[in-house]
C-alpha cells in the first residue's frame, strides 16, 4: 500500500530541516564565538598577569639597586667619617707629639747652625733706640721657614703665632732693659717666646739660665735656636750653655721640668709677650705660672690691652687672677701711641 504525502507537506518537512540546519549552524558559530571570546579573554588574562609579574620584578629589582646605593652612600659615607676621624686623630697626635719636648742640640745641629748663619743667612740689628744691647734677627727667615705652616698669623691648637715678632715683645724688651742689672744670675722662663729676643736680652744681661717655650717645637727647633745661635756668634757669648728649650701646651710644661721642682730650680722672672689673647688658655697659662714662679718671683706680661677677635683681655685675665686669690697683679704701665693697639706692662707676685 502506498501512502501519499501531498506536495505541501514534503516543501514544509524541508523547509523545516533547513530551518533546523540553519539553527544548528548559528548555535555553532555563536559556540565559536563564545570560544573565541574564552580565549581572548584568557589571553588577556595571561598578558595582565605577565605585566604583573614584570613590574614586580622591575620593581623589585629597583628597590635592589637603590638599596645597594644606598648601602654605598653609606659606606662611602662610613669611609669619609674614619678618614676625618683618622685626620683628627693624628692631629690629636701631632698635638700631643708636639707637648713637651725638652729639644737637644746637637754639636752637629750647632755647626750646621753657624754654617748656615755665616755663609747664607742675613741678619741685622734689632732697630731699638731704647735698649742698649745689640739683638740681632735674621732677613732672611721666612724664606728658610717655607715648609711650615706660618702663612696665617694664629691656628689655635696648631699654631699659636710664634713665627710672627708681635709689637708687645718690643715693649716687653724695653721694660727689661730697664731691670737690667735685675736680671744677672736670675733663671728666667720666656713663656710663649716665638723669636725668643726678651730671653736672648736676659742672656746677654746675665741671666744663669734662660728656658725658651714655645707651643710649637718648630718654632722653637727652626727660629728660636737660630736666634741665640746668631746672638751667641755676634757678640762672642755663650748663651747656648744656659739655654734651655721645651715646646708643648703649657698645661705640661711643668710636669716635664719635674713634677715636684725644687723652689731654687723654680724661677725668679716668667716673662711674657702676647699671651692673653685667648681667655680659654688663662687657666693652663695659669698653672704655668704659679707652678714654675719661685715665691719671691715676679711675672712681667706684655700686652694689648683687648684682642679685637680673639675676645681675650688683660681685664679678664685680671679677674681671673684676682679670683684665684694667691698672687697680686697690677698694670705697671699703660702705652698708647695713637697708632697702634693700646697695650699694658702687667706684674704678678705671690700674695704671702
Ligand atoms: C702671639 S704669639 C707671641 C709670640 C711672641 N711672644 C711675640 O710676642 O712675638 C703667642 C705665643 O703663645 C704661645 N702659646 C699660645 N698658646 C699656648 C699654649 N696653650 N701652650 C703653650 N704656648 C702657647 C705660643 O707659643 C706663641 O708663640
Amino acid at each position: 500500500m502506498f501512502y501519499f504525502r501531498p506536495p505541501n507537506q514534503i516543501e514544509n518537512q524541508n523547509q523545516i530541516e533547513n530551518q533546523n540546519q540553519n539553527q544548528i549552524r548559528n548555535q555553532n558559530q555563536i559556540q565559536n564565538q563564545i570560544q573565541n571570546q574564552i580565549q581572548n579573554q584568557i589571553e588577556i588574562q595571561n598578558q595582565n598577569q605577565n605585566q604583573i609579574e614584570n613590574i614586580n620584578e622591575n620593581q623589585i629589582e629597583n628597590q635592589i639597586e637603590n638599596q645597594i646605593e644606598n648601602q654605598n652612600q653609606n659606606q662611602n659615607q662610613n669611609q669619609n667619617q674614619n678618614q676625618n676621624q683618622i685626620q683628627i686623630e693624628n692631629q690629636i697626635e701631632n698635638i700631643n707629639e708636639n707637648q713637651n719636648l725638652k729639644i737637644q742640640i746637637s754639636l752637629e745641629m750647632q755647626n750646621k747652625a753657624k754654617s748656615k748663619i755665616n755663609n747664607k743667612w742675613k741678619s741685622e740689628q734689632l732697630n731699638i733706640p731704647e735698649i742698649n744691647k745689640k739683638i740681632y734677627k735674621f732677613t732672611n727667615n721666612f724664606n728658610t721657614f717655607k715648609n711650615t705652616n706660618s702663612e696665617s698669623d694664629l691656628n689655635p691648637g696648631i699654631y699659636e703665632g710664634g713665627f710672627k715678632i708681635w709689637e708687645c715683645s718690643i715693649d716687653l724688651l724695653k721694660e727689661l732693659s730697664l731691670k737690667e742689672e735685675e736680671l744677672k744670675d736670675t733663671r728666667i722662663l720666656e713663656a710663649g717666646c716665638g723669636h725668643g729676643f726678651p730671653g736672648i736680652f736676659c742672656l746677654l744681661s746675665g741671666a744663669s739660665k734662660v728656658t725658651f717655650q714655645d707651643y710649637n717645637k718648630d718654632v722653637l727647633e727652626k727660629l728660636t735656636i737660630y736666634n741665640v745661635l746668631l746672638n751667641q756668634e755676634i757678640n762672642e757669648i755663650n748663651l747656648l750653655d744656659r739655654s734651655e728649650f721645651i715646646s708643648g701646651d703649657w698645661s705640661g710644661v711643668s710636669d716635664l721640668l719635674n713634677p715636684e721642682l725644687k723652689e731654687d730650680m723654680k724661677y725668679d722672672y716668667i716673662i711674657c709677650s702676647e699671651v692673653l689673647y685667648q681667655s680659654a688658655n688663662y687657666p693652663r697659662f695659669y698653672h704655668l705660672i704659679s707652678s714654675l714662679l719661685k715665691n719671691s718671683g715676679t711675672v712681667i706680661i706684655a700686652s694689648k690691652s683687648y684682642y679685637f677677635g680673639v675676645g681675650g683681655s688683660t681685664l679678664e685675665f685680671k679677674r681671673f687672677v684676682t679670683k684665684k686669690n694667691q698672687m697680686f697683679i697690677q698694670t705697671l704701665k699703660v702705652l698708647k701711641d695713637g697708632i697702634s693697639n693700646v697695650r699694658e706692662i702687667l706684674i704678678l707676685k705671690w700674695k704671702n
